[in-house]
């Protein structure tokens, strides 16, 4: 996961939404650990489940970190007013995007992540142009 996510990031933008759908220790958390390492970040990435947020400033980048695991209706998130969070300068994933449901913003990249008996296996899929700009970039990447 951590190797993914650090991958994944050299791909990865500001403005991109993603959106990260798997069972609790299906390992959400430590692939966006991955990506924040990919971004150079090497302190400390908690959990957001209790604090709904955790947020990263990567000289001029943020990455918003969500965890909506514990919304227990979708007008919760409208309520919380994260829509501002889901802007240009920023990355935002979302673990539990399902707790917010059509509220939130459409997410360029979706991760669907599946517990195997050895390890993990995630399915990735682009819900916009630019997520599938980001997974074209990623496969050149990969090649080389
Ligand atoms: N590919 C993997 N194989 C085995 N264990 C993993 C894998 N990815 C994550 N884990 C472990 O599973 C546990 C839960 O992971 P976490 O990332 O917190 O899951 P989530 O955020 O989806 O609830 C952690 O102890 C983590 O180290
Ligand atoms: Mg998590």
């Amino acid at each position: 996961m951590l190797d993914l996510g650090k991958k994944m990031a050299a791909s990865l933008h500001a403005g991109l939404t993603i959106h990260l759908f798997g069972n609790l220790g299906a390992g959400k958390t430590t692939l966006t650990r991955g990506i924040l390492h990919g971004f150079g970040y090497h302190h400390v990435v908690k959990s957001p489940t209790y604090n709904l947020v955790e947020i990263y400033k990567i000289s001029r980048l943020y990455l918003y970190h969500f965890d909506f695991y514990r919304f227990n209706n979708y007008f919760e998130w409208e309520e919380a007013g994260f829509r501002d969070y889901f802007n240009s300068d920023s990355i935002c994933v979302v673990e539990w995007p399902e707790k917010a449901g059509d509220l939130l913003p459409k997410a360029d990249l979706q991760l669907f992540f599946s517990i195997l008996e050895t390890g993990r296996s995630i399915e990735i899929r682009a819900g916009t142009e630019t997520g599938k700009q980001c997974l074209i970039q990623w496969k050149n990447q990969e090649k080389m």
